[in-house]
């Protein structure tokens, strides 16, 4: 069994993305409350966040979404090496592309890519997601950034910041949803499809 902690650290030491701690746990424990059967995460990177789902609810398939090829390949590895190979799918491209073309359903949906997308990804992945489902969402507060928008256009996260912030009004304005916002880590929200 592939202890998650050496991944961490492999991912921290080459400057792979991993959600942080408190984030892990929090994801951790909302999927062993809820015992997800079909999870959809968008933004693989090496397989943590993977892994963490899996272990937390042991009969869940994972469809997880991954641009490079190279992390693909890795949480592919570490799929292996933590015995849930058999329950991940990985789809490598452009999750851009790939949430449009979405079929089936799932009742879970991490969404962990591309920061400046998440307003466009949110029709996509709402229709797929079951009623009742649970959407959980990182880095809504993106450093800090979303709640105080640069006023330098030119600043460098400028762009990411207001998509982010667009989708963080309707995430927890929508009647759709019933959202928690938790200001840990990077800012994450948990939201139970309501209809
Ligand atoms: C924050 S990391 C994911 C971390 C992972 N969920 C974890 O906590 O272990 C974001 C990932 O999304 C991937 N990504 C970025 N843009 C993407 C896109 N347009 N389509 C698919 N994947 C993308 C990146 O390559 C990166 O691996």
């Amino acid at each position: 069994m592939v202890e998650l902690e050496k991944l961490e650290q492999f991912a921290r030491k080459n400057f792979i993305p991993v959600m942080l701690d408190d984030t892990k746990q929090l994801l951790f424990n909302t999927v062993k409350a809820l015992q997800p059967k079909r999870i959809l995460e968008v933004g693989t990177a090496i397989g943590y966040s993977g892994i963490v789902m899996l272990t937390a609810s042991p009969s869940a398939h994972l469809n997880t979404i991954e641009m490079l090829e190279t992390s693909a390949q890795m949480a592919r590895k570490n799929f292996a090496d933590a015995g849930v190979a058999d329950r991940a799918t990985i789809f490598v491209g452009d999750a851009r592309e790939i949430v449009t073309l979405l079929t089936g359903t799932y009742d879970f949906i991490f969404l962990d890519g591309p920061k400046g997308q998440y307003d466009a990804f949110l029709p996509y992945l709402t229709e797929v997601l079951e009623v009742g489902g649970t959407l959980v969402c990182d880095n809504v507060l993106y450093k800090g950034l979303v709640e105080n928008v640069p006023e330098d256009k030119r600043h460098k996260h400028i762009t990411v910041a207001r998509n982010m912030r667009k989708f963080l009004d309707e995430i927890t304005t929508t009647s759709r949803y019933s959202t928690v916002l938790h200001r840990i880590g990077d800012g994450v929200t948990v939201s139970t499809k309501l209809f």
